[in-house]
């Protein structure tokens, strides 16, 4: 597998911590060269220090809700090493709140972050790849991109509207030879609950047992790069549990999981 990356030019969003960062120690160690970002410079230096090959390694500060920069980060990021050959879509945030208490500003900065963020790179990316006629778009969502659960609206609706944007970007661009992979992870030992928003946009503070018991990032990063390897369109990634489950039984009988199955909701 590792020969898919050598020398590869891959950039990360969201590279400070959790999923981004086994990524950034995955494909390093594969022989490609990176261009990482997050908002974190400390974090990012600190993951750059521990990739196998460091000096393969670039840094970009990126602020992905500062979505007027992201033209212009993007051409910073194709310069770094002269081009881009795929592009990992992953920094991004969780919610926990009640639709009916979550403030509407809440919704909207998920909503700009985990999606239009990821469009608006994707645009300006895109020339690069045509010309090039070769590239790869491999965008972290979640499981909860393909159903929804109580307590995830705004983060569901973000991750279901990628499904949508990127499957049509498939189906005009694989003619060109660039291609889209869509991963829907389950629960992956990170900060993302800690990190989550709550009602009012606070973070949440604290980790779920569920994801604490979940599949180490290292073993994701792994089954990531397996994906992207293969030229998969979409893959669950994580542990065979209950999230697979419901995966599996809300797209063929979507009232089970509500009705009969409440165990497979996450806390
Ligand atoms: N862990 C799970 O169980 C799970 C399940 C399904 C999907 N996912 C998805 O996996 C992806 C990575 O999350 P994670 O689990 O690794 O959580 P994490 O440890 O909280 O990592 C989130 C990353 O996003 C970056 N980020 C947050 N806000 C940003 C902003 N405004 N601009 C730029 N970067 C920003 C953070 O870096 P800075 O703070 O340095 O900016 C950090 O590197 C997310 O898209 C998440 O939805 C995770």
């Amino acid at each position: 597998m590792a020969e898919n990356f050598k020398n590869k030019v891959i950039w990360i969003t969201g590279a400070s911590s959790g999923i981004g960062e086994a990524l950034a120690y995955a494909f390093s160690a594969a022989g490609a060269k990176l261009v990482l970002s997050s908002r974190r410079v400390e974090e990012l230096e600190r993951v750059r220090k521990a990739c196998p090959y460091a000096e393969q390694v670039k840094i970009l500060p990126v602020d992905l809700l500062e979505t007027t920069s992201l033209d212009k980060k993007t051409a910073d990021a194709i310069a770094c090493f002269g081009h881009i050959d795929i592009m990992v879509h992953n920094g991004g945030i969780s919610q926990r709140s009640l639709v009916i208490e979550t403030d509407i500003e809440v919704q909207r900065k998920v909503m700009e972050l985990d999606y239009f963020s990821y469009i608006i790179i994707t645009k300006a990316l895109l020339p690069h790849f045509a010309e090039r006629k070769s590239g790869h778009f491999v965008v972290v969502s979640s499981v909860m991109g393909k159903i929804g659960t109580p307590m995830r609206s705004a983060y569901a609706a973000a991750k279901h509207a990628l499904h949508g944007y990127f499957d049509c970007l498939r189906a005009e661009v694989s003619p060109m030879n660039i291609k889209v992979t869509l991963l829907t992870p389950g629960y992956i030992q990170t900060n993302v609950a800690v990190n989550a928003v709550t009602k009012d946009g606070k973070p949440l503070g604290a980790t779920s047992g569920d994801i604490a018991s979940g599949l180490s990032a290292d073993a994701a990063a792994q089954q990531i790069l397996r994906a992207i390897a293969k030229g998969a369109y979409e893959t669950y990634i994580g542990k065979f549990g209950a999230e697979k489950i419901a995966l599996w039984l809300n797209r063929f009988f979507p009232s089970v999981i509500i009705k009969k199955a409440p165990g497979l909701i996450p806390k």
